[in-house]
């Protein structure tokens, strides 16, 4: 078989021009989106921000995130504003600093053109905090001069409590502060900004134009207001922010226990442990009886291999197997080997070796067909708390690389060693990533803190 399947990812597809909407932009031909964050500081814009790209890079649209405090801070005009701005900068009547702020404004929008009309990206995210109608009139009017299609998210928040602990916990750690004072005066110059914002606040609403769209995070997810959606991207951005939340959890992934396929060196296929893979798989249920992880539920492939390495966890730790979480469907290439993949059909080593990310066996699934089928994992396990997941090497690539953020390219290399489990927990711009392994011989856990690295060769 010499012509693999076309590609069918968000970028990769080319659709007939139907009906357009009131810009003259059609849901069927892609259009190049801005969405701009708007909302006091410390209201999580960032978080959602780089949150929202990750997502969207995972799923195959090319996004980069454009954050004007990054551009004010290399402002050269700018002296107070590279580094150290305090909270008179952001006073409605520093009328220096509004014109930096300004201008910092007009550099990213400049970038974010560029970079959409180049053909570089299709969604750059606007990450400021456009709290002005002005300001976002300007927007507005730049886009559609541009020809971007434009959606606002408006983080409102005005619990006490989040906005205390995302000043404490994240914000006196600015660039803007390292270094220049300690983290009380940090927190105290961070209120005092926060109230200089206020002074000028408008926040979003419908009379802002007839084409407005938008959606308004009400107390981190509480409640949402949302008007006018237009098109495939902007409804995947709301979907993807009604389901995220900020309560503290982990979560693990394991491959299966080591099976009798892995053991003589074959793809995929439905063998059982073999009984180092039933060592492991007791020595992870005692794992998690010291672990105590509150209300745990365990997800787990429906292959033989992936149950019976869950088969010892707690009873009450609620198992579901899930069709998504099965191995990449190796087709042709199911029970053989490498080596005699490289014999039998050498035209499609070279292929996989050329394009990983995108090649397909024949008759089975490409990486990125694992990634599209792992969507609603992704989205669930956003909406979850503590999950264990139970399953193989390509799915669980794909499931790292979005906690990650790592490069899709990049994603069929993470290195998983069979007889290891690695802990991710979410923080405010990164996921923490702890891997446990397991040693067969000597029965011993280790541990390190660090992501899995890229390997240069399939294993196990
Ligand atoms: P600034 O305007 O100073 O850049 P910001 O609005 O970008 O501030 P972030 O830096 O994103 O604020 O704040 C990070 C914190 O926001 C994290 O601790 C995260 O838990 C919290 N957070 C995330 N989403 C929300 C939300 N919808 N509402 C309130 N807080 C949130
Ligand atoms: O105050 C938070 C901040 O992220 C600053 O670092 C940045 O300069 C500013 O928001 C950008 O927003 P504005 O458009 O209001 O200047």
């Amino acid at each position: 078989m010499e012509e693999l399947p076309p590609k069918h990812g968000a970028e990769t597809t080319k659709r007939k021009v139907a009906h357009s909407d009131e810009h003259g932009f059609s849901d069927q031909v892609r259009v190049p989106n801005v969405i701009v964050m708007v909302g006091l500081p410390a209201r999580g814009k960032t978080y959602i921000s780089k949150k929202l790209c990750r997502y969207l890079k995972w799923t195959g649209f090319k996004t980069k995130v454009f954050n004007v405090g990054e551009y004010r801070r290399t402002d050269a005009n700018a002296a107070d504003a590279v580094h150290g701005a305090n909270a008179s900068f952001f006073s409605p009547n520093n009328a220096d600093a509004l014109k930096v702020r300004a201008e910092s404004a007009r550099r990213a929008m400049e970038d974010m053109a560029d970079y959409l009309n180049s053909g570089a990206g299709s969604v750059a995210i606007f990450d400021a905090t456009n709290t002005t109608k002005s300001r976002r009139k300007t927007i507005i009017d730049f886009c559609t001069q541009k020809r971007i299609r434009c959606f606002f998210i408006e983080s409102v928040c005005d619990d006490p409590d989040i906005i205390d602990s995302n000043v404490t916990d994240v914000k006196v750690n600015s660039p803007d502060y390292k270094g220049l004072m300690t983290a009380e005066q940090a927190k105290e110059d961070f209120m005092r900004r926060i109230e200089n914002y206020k002074q000028q606040y408008e926040p979003l609403d419908e009379s802002e134009g007839d084409l407005l769209s938008f959606i308004k995070v009400i107390n981190a997810g509480r409640s949402f207001k949302v008007h006018q959606v237009r098109g495939h991207v902007q409804s995947r951005v709301v979907y993807f922010l009604m389901n995220i939340h900020l309560l503290p959890r982990s979560i693990y992934l394991t491959r299966h226990g080591q099976s009798e396929y892995n053991s003589m060196g074959r793809l995929g296929g439905d063998s059982p442990l073999t009984s180092d893979g039933r060592k492991y798989a007791l020595a992870l249920a005692e794992f998690f009886e010291e672990e105590e992880v509150p209300g745990l539920r365990v997800w787990c492939s429906q292959k033989v291999r992936a149950a019976q390495t869950s088969q010892h966890l707690k009873p009450d730790f609620h198992t579901e197997y899930w069709k998504a979480l099965d191995e990449i469907d190796a087709g042709i290439c199911e029970g053989l080997t490498y080596d005699d993949i490289q014999q039998r059909y050498p035209k499609q080593s070279e292929d996989r070796a050329h394009d990983k990310y995108h090649y397909r066996y024949p008759s089975g699934e490409s990486y990125e067909d694992v990634v599209s089928r792992l969507e609603p994992v992704i989205m669930e396990l956003e909406r979850q708390a503590n999950v264990l997941v139970v399953s193989h090497q390509a799915v669980l690539r794909c499931i790292l690389a979005y906690f990650y953020d790592r490069p899709l390219p990049e994603l069929p290399y993470i290195d998983i060693p069979l007889h290891s489990l690695v802990k991710l927990t979410p923080r405010a711009y990164h996921c923490d990533s702890t891997i446990y392994s397991y040693d067969i011989e000597n029965g011993k856990w280790s541990n390190t803190s660090a992501q899995l690295p890229l390997c240069d060769s399939p294993r196990d």
